[in-house]
């Protein structure tokens, strides 16, 4: 267990290294609770000084130098040993290191663990330190030689395979990496094999491992591969380097996957799909996280981080590049307004509230409470920005210097902005404020008409929690429309870089309408004040879907919004444009699925802080409840023959085809239920043959007279696959009825298959009921707060990182009433003055309680 250790680690504090580790040959003699490390590294002294090994949980068996026994010299602290700069050598040496670690007593599923039978590692940021003594920083780059000795039948490590007899395996990954990029898989596994071959001819073989029983689940992830290693190479010039590309899925793991250098190591969920288990939207976060994780080969894994304030380095970029790869394979539009979608309700949240930071921080306590929607979704943003201020051509080419001059190097955020204003000729000065300075920017738009001259004038509102404030640079993608709806100024990008800026547009003939920030141009907030009418109109005719959507958006908000204040019934223009959306063939059914979704929970408590009004949780449940029912109503003629056009899309053999018609029908069945208290949905859910249709019609049953027959039905069908079950969890605390929500929280916390060491099943139920659920969360009674603190203290015992990301659910607790925050503050200090929290979860709560 790490100790609370309230020391940070600063940005400003960084050394380059002055011991360089060339090559490193480790030795596993694998055994549930003792397996021995042996490391044998060749070290090179840089500059004379004292040698610090990282080292966590282990127990030293022997050390020796260039042979000689050297135990005695070695100084042994709680986080690592070192050695007196006049006890080493002044040139090259050899250092050998034994020790002996417990994978099954490992439960913080970092460093070397057991999941289901099966040893696996998870090394970044700072895991390997727990395998063995080590420079655990990624500025060490160094040539891994693994030997992995057992009697299971499969041993895995990075690189390629260079020998191997009945019980022992060795693996040479001939490019010099950091630690962190480590891996280690062995077990009775199964690969589902194929091959890839490279722009020059290289035949790359590809396994997918997995358990016997998920053999047949594995198709579809490999597809994805083989999209993503050719989509690298024809839009970033990328070729894979190695003979061999692996994947292993595991069931245990803290997060959806990792990078480690031709050996990806995979939770389970991203990996293993049927269209019987797995809706369409797993197979998008499949064939996304495939990508990225694929994509880290060269963002990542040939150029890394120098330290882990530059972490967004390699996780901004290559968010930006899944996104991009997601886009081909799908809808532009479409997949640009779910990124949209994810991006404001976590990181704007996590941006407003007393967990924001900056891309690049200047200072952690845990690393691993960095890996965020800023560092990551934000950071993708800033790239796309990039991309947009340069044009699609010149990035490109920038990339490929990037590349060339950067290779095989530990780098930096200023050294990528530096190979961006070389290439270009353009001084990125401003535009680095974004890296450095937390919080989303507020920009607040003015019109005129004057004169056949039409004025746009921007203000932005500086952030006074930053120190020393300034203007940034914010590319805003912008178009016009004319009084009939016709484009009279097509997109372009205005250059705002100024706290104030206005920008004319002559020989306008009638006032026009604006479309601003087109395709969400810039991670910033627009206060544009449009009336109803003017969102409607552009909601019908903007040439820009995405914008078409964000003004569908800001209609129906709006209607909301009146409810929540104001008791209102449905705005009519919103509920005759929701029809007209619906009437209209077209449009393509996944976008209109999304223009008919509703605001989020979190997206009405924004505006109601907004306008400096304490949002009640309760109330924003029964608005958004009373405005389906309205649009139910207001439907009502139309839903039956909709309906019916959809059902013939639901077949279990379509992967993708037909996935926005099976979202349209999820949404439309969903009303429906408003109008037959779930009679259809139930029999639709008794029919379905794939996960999404079952899905579509579990979800509606939830608050009908149908709940415990179909979560009886459910669980019966699908009791022995653990991925189906996490939904079984999921979706029934999600669309509960949230003053039952604690209750039923609690009751499945006590279910013979709610297991909290197996982080899916915690997310499913713990952090659905948090987030997925917040009028239940929130609960006037803090049985909700009292509920999930509970399950920190318990689980921060076993798993101090997934403890750490569910405090994260009280990141917004100043936002509410005096009674909800004192009921949040109690259980806030009684985690507190748990005995013994971890350094994450200690980290998370000071930061949630001490800061504004
Ligand atoms: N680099 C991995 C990815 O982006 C994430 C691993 C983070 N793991 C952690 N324990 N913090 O896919
Ligand atoms: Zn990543």
């Amino acid at each position: 267990m790490k100790t609370a250790d309230p020391k940070p680690t600063l940005l400003s504090q960084y050394k380059p290294p002055n011991h360089r580790i060339d090559n490193i040959f480790l030795t596993f003699k694998l055994h549930p609770t003792r397996t021995i490390v042996t490391s044998k590294m060749t070290i090179t002294p840089i500059k004379k000084s004292k040698l610090f090994l990282d080292g966590s949980e282990l127990k030293l068996k022997s050390i020796s130098l260039n042979g000689l026994d050297y135990l005695s010299k070695a100084n042994i602290q709680k986080q690592g040993l070192y050695f007196n700069s006049s006890d080493l050598p002044g040139k090259p040496y050899i250092l050998e290191i034994v020790t002996e670690i417990n994978p099954e007593k490992n439960t913080s599923l970092e460093g070397l663990y057991i999941s289901n039978g099966m040893y696996c590692t998870q090394c970044e940021a700072e895991g390997f330190r727990k395998i063995t003594y080590y420079q655990d920083r990624p500025d060490i780059m160094a040539k891994f030689k693994v030997r992995v000795e057992s009697d299971l039948p499969v041993r895995l490590s990075n690189g390629n395979k260079t020998n191997e007899t009945k019980n022992w395996s060795e693996w040479e990954d001939p490019w010099p990496k950091p630690s962190y990029l480590f891996a280690l898989v062995a077990g009775e596994l199964l690969s589902f094999d194929d091959h890839f071959v490279t722009k020059s001819g290289k035949k790359i073989a590809l396994k997918i491992w997995v358990r016997e029983e998920d053999i047949n689940k594995c198709a579809f992830a490999m597809d994805a591969l083989k999209k993503s290693m050719s989509w690298d190479e024809v839009n970033y010039g990328r070729e894979y380097d190695l003979d061999i590309f692996q994947i292993v899925a595991v069931n245990d793991f803290n997060m959806g996957a990792m990078e480690n250098k031709g050996l990806n190591i995979f939770n389970s969920k991203y990996v293993l799909a049927s269209p019987e288990t797995a809706t369409d939207s797993d197979y998008q976060f499949i064939e996304g996280i495939i990508a990225h994780e694929y994509f880290h080969n060269w963002t990542g894994n040939r150029i890394t981080c120098r330290d882990w304030f530059q972490l967004s380095l390699k996780e901004g970029l290559t968010v930006f590049r899944d996104q991009q790869f997601s886009s081909d394979q799908n809808s532009y539009s479409v997949q640009r307004i779910k990124d949209v979608i994810q991006l404001r309700n976590r990181q704007f949240a996590e941006d407003s509230g007393p967990l924001s930071h900056p891309v690049r921080p200047q200072k952690y306590t845990e690393i691993n409470n960095f890996y965020t929607a800023t560092i990551y979704e934000k950071g993708a943003e800033l790239i796309s920005m990039l991309h947009k201020l340069v044009g699609p051509k010149a990035y490109k080419e920038t990339l490929n210097l990037y590349f060339d001059r950067h290779d095989g190097e530990a780098c930096t955020i200023d050294e990528w902005i530096k190979v961006f204003e070389d290439y270009n000729k353009i001084d990125l000065e401003q535009f680095k404020l974004w890296y450095d300075h937390a919080g989303t920017p507020i920009v607040t738009v003015n019109e005129k008409f004057e004169k056949e001259t039409y004025t746009l004038k921007f203000q932005q509102q500086l952030n006074k929690k930053n120190k020393n404030p300034k203007p940034f640079l914010i590319p805003i993608s912008f178009g016009l429309l004319n009084q009939q709806g016709t484009e009279i100024i097509q997109t372009k990008v205005l250059k705002l870089h100024k706290k104030e800026q206005e920008f004319k547009f002559e020989n306008i003939k009638t006032k026009p309408f604006p479309s601003i920030l087109r395709d969400f141009s810039a991670p910033v907030i627009i206060n544009h004040k449009t009336t109803d009418e003017h969102n409607a109109f552009m909601l019908k005719y903007d040439t820009n879907e995405f914008n078409q959507w964000e003004f569908g958006q800001k209609l129906a908000r709006s209607s909301v919004l009146q409810t929540i204040l104001k008791g209102a019934k449905i705005n009519s223009l919103f509920a005759n444009s929701i029809k007209d959306i619906l009437n209209n063939s077209n449009l393509d059914c996944g976008f209109k699925a999304l223009l008919l979704k509703l605001p989020t929970h979190d997206s009405l408590t924004e505006d109601i802080l907004k306008l400096k009004k304490v949002p009640d949780p309760i109330k924003i449940h029964q608005a958004l409840h009373s405005t389906q029912l309205e649009l139910a109503q207001t439907l009502q003629s139309n839903l039956d023959d909709l309906l019916s056009e959809l059902i013939p899309f639901n077949d279990n053999e379509l992967i993708k085809v037909g996935a926005g018609e099976r979202a349209l029908y999820a949404s439309l069945l969903k009303l429906n239920t408003f109008l037959d208290g779930g009679k259809l949905a139930y029999e639709r859910f008794n029919e379905a043959k794939n996960m999404t249709d079952i899905q579509a019609a579990f979800i509606p049953l939830m608050s009908t007279k149908f709940r415990p027959q179909a979560i009886r039905q459910f669980y019966k069908d699908w009791k022995t696959d653990r991925l189906v079950i996490d939904k079984w969890f999921a979706l029934q605390i999600i669309y509960c009825n949230p003053n039952d929500a604690t209750e039923i929280a609690e009751k499945l916390s006590a279910h013979k298959d709610f297991d909290f060491k197996n982080p899916n099943r915690v997310r499913s139920l713990i952090s659905s009921f948090c987030s997925g659920n917040p009028a239940g969360f929130h609960d006037v009674t803090g049985d909700g707060y009292k509920f999930t603190a509970d399950w920190i203290i318990t689980i921060d015992k076993i798993n101090p990182q997934t403890a750490a990301k569910l405090c994260t659910a009280f990141q917004s607790w100043k936002n509410y009433d005096k009674n909800r925050q004192n009921k949040s503050k109690e259980q806030l200090n009684r985690i507190l003055l748990t005995a013994n929290l971890s350094r994450d979860t200690k980290e998370m709560i000071d930061r949630i309680v001490s800061k504004a």
